[in-house]
């Protein structure tokens, strides 16, 4: 009895502590996969959810969607997305969801991650892939998000897998905010 009281006390406690970062789950998705896993991330952690939009679709076929983010990424280019929230500066904690691409972040989460908007902020990526894993998508957060503190122990998962994201979203939070 004694112990059960005692685990719900620290659990209690550990709550707590997990709301008290106001922390928000920023992702893009094309065709569904990272958006699971980051509405599983919001869910576990309390956290509010966004999705980066392009101001221009990207093209609806496979082909077309490869080569074109090769050009974006190969010139540098960052896509225009729509506006983030009016009070994304409340936020201490961002976990940053993409698919991976050419084995990298999206070239719309690069625009997200290069605005200065993280600029302070705890980051957290996390991806999907195809099968080539997270590739250099954690290294890529670090040197794209300046005065980023970029956590670079990311979750990556392929398709729409999503084993383990919330225990790792939970944890990682825990930890960068203790
Ligand atoms: C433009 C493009 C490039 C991609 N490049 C890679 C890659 O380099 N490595 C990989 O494992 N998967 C690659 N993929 C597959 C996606 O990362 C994977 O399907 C992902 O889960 C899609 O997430 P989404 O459903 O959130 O868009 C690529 C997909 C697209 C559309």
């Amino acid at each position: 009895m004694k112990k059960l009281l005692l685990a719900i006390l620290i659990g209690g406690a550990l709550m707590a502590n997990t709301a008290k970062a106001r922390t928000l789950v920023a992702y893009f998705t094309l065709t569904g996969n990272t958006e699971k896993a980051a509405k599983i991330i919001a869910e576990e952690t309390n956290a509010d959810l966004y999705q980066i939009e392009l101001v221009t679709p990207y093209p609806s076929e496979y082909k077309e969607q490869t080569e074109l983010a090769k050009k974006e990424l190969s010139e540098g280019t960052l896509p225009a997305i729509k506006p983030w929230p009016e009070n994304i500066g409340e936020y201490d904690v961002v976990f940053v969801g993409s698919p991976v691409w050419w084995g990298t972040m999206a070239t719309p989460v690069r625009t997200f991650l290069a605005s200065g908007v993280l600029k302070g902020k705890t980051v957290i990526p996390f991806v999907t892939h195809g099968g080539g894993g997270a590739d250099n998508s954690f290294a890529d957060t670090a040197k794209l998000c300046e005065g980023c503190n970029v956590i670079t122990d990311g979750w990556s998962n392929y398709g729409s897998i999503t084993m383990g994201v919330g225990r790792w979203a939970k944890k990682s939070l825990e930890e960068a905010t203790k």
